[in-house]
């Protein structure tokens, strides 16, 4: 069913940015979109759409492909070859669809690009799945089901809460092809409280006065922290009009690192304590010996601290939705550092909320 959009809620109560407000109502828009949907007593998630793909393509754009690449890593994990596709390039080199799902992230329902990527295996004879905010959208209408993300209006240019819905729309598709998944689930239902956590006790103000002046910002992570590290340094383009970039952490020694001096801060998304933990950390070290700036995005599990200049704690989580988590801490890094130059933060130059046209 379909989230009621209380008009309440699109006034800025308080906030002195539709952004800030949004990225705190973001406990709120995540427990409309578990609502009804995760049944912890049988260990199982319900949605009422059919899923049970042989293999699932992605398209989107922007942020909502960042959501879209945290959703095929999670189809991965559960055993069904998935893929994310940036809409605008899907048509170019289209893949073979065969019996493919093919399944459009998109908040607003309306972008063209990937409207137009839908039509496309529409037309060569795809089944065809929207993850859309709005109600009603032509996405909606187009694709032969759709599944909401309910986070309610957002009115902020730069997408915060939708992302976060978004991501947690497509864990619980992924959980749904998995059998029973008790631990994924009581990590779903912890994860308004624990983002509730992380919004009261951030210290990324701090963070965000100490490096404001830098020359740029970069963003690294692997596996699900990789569409993080992504989606962070989109966000903080977008609204600080400064140089940033998300790269994959183990990437950075092909070329990136040529960037990587004293004056460019690195943001290290580190979550859990495994082989991915201990690789990423592999790579904070070799930006140390650089002297850049270390910031980790951590949830305290591994020893990443220990290379680090500050630290942005985020709680203990299980690995799926710890993203989710992480991603907070970094849209509050955008923010503050956006505010303290002074941008237009709701309305950034040169963008819009949805962009119609391909
Ligand atoms: C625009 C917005 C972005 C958004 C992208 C995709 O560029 O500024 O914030 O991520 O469109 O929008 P959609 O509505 O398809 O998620």
């Amino acid at each position: 069913h379909a989230v009621d959009w209380d008009p309440e809620e699109t006034g800025k109560s308080g906030y002195e940015h539709y952004m800030l407000k949004e990225i705190h109502e973001q406990p709120r828009a995540l427990r409309q979109c578990l609502r009804g949907r995760v049944n912890e007593m049988e260990g199982r998630v319900s949605l009422d759409v059919d899923f049970d793909p042989e293999r699932v393509q992605f398209v989107a754009c922007g942020t909502s492909y960042h959501a879209a690449l945290c959703g095929a890593h999670l189809l991965q994990r559960s055993g069904i070859p998935a893929q994310a596709f940036l809409a605008s390039e899907y048509a170019t080199s289209p893949p073979p669809i065969g019996e493919d799902l093919v399944v459009g992230v998109t908040q607003s329902g309306e972008t063209a690009d990937t409207l137009s990527a839908l039509r496309e295996a529409r037309r060569r004879g795809a089944r065809t799945l929207a993850v859309t905010n709005v109600v009603g959208s032509t996405v909606s209408r187009e694709c032969d089901q759709t599944l909401y993300v309910r986070a309610g209006p957002e009115i902020g240019v730069a997408a915060t809460k939708t992302f976060a819905a978004q991501v947690v729309a497509l864990t619980m598709l992924a959980l749904t092809t998995d059998g029973e998944q008790r631990d994924a689930i009581a990590a779903l239902r912890d994860l308004p409280g624990n983002v509730q956590a992380v919004l009261d006790s951030s210290t990324a103000r701090e963070v965000a006065e100490e490096y404001v002046d830098s020359e740029a910002f970069f963003f690294i992570g692997r596996g699900l922290c990789y569409p993080v590290a992504l989606e962070g340094a989109l966000k903080f383009k977008e609204i600080t009009y400064e140089h940033a970039e998300g790269f994959a952490a183990g990437e950075l020694k092909h070329g990136p690192l040529a960037l990587v001096t004293e004056d460019t801060p690195v943001f290290a998304v580190v979550t859990g304590d495994g082989e991915l933990a201990r690789k990423t950390i592999g790579n904070v070290k070799e930006v140390e010996a650089r002297d850049a700036p270390v910031i980790a995005v951590t949830d305290g599990q591994s020893d990443v601290e220990r290379y680090a200049d500050h630290v942005l704690r985020i709680p203990t989580s299980e690995p799926r939705t710890a993203a989710v988590l992480a991603n907070v801490q970094l849209q509050l890094v955008a923010y503050h550092t956006a505010a303290m130059l002074g941008r237009s933060i709701d309305k950034p130059r040169n963008l819009a909320k949805s962009v119609t046209v391909e």
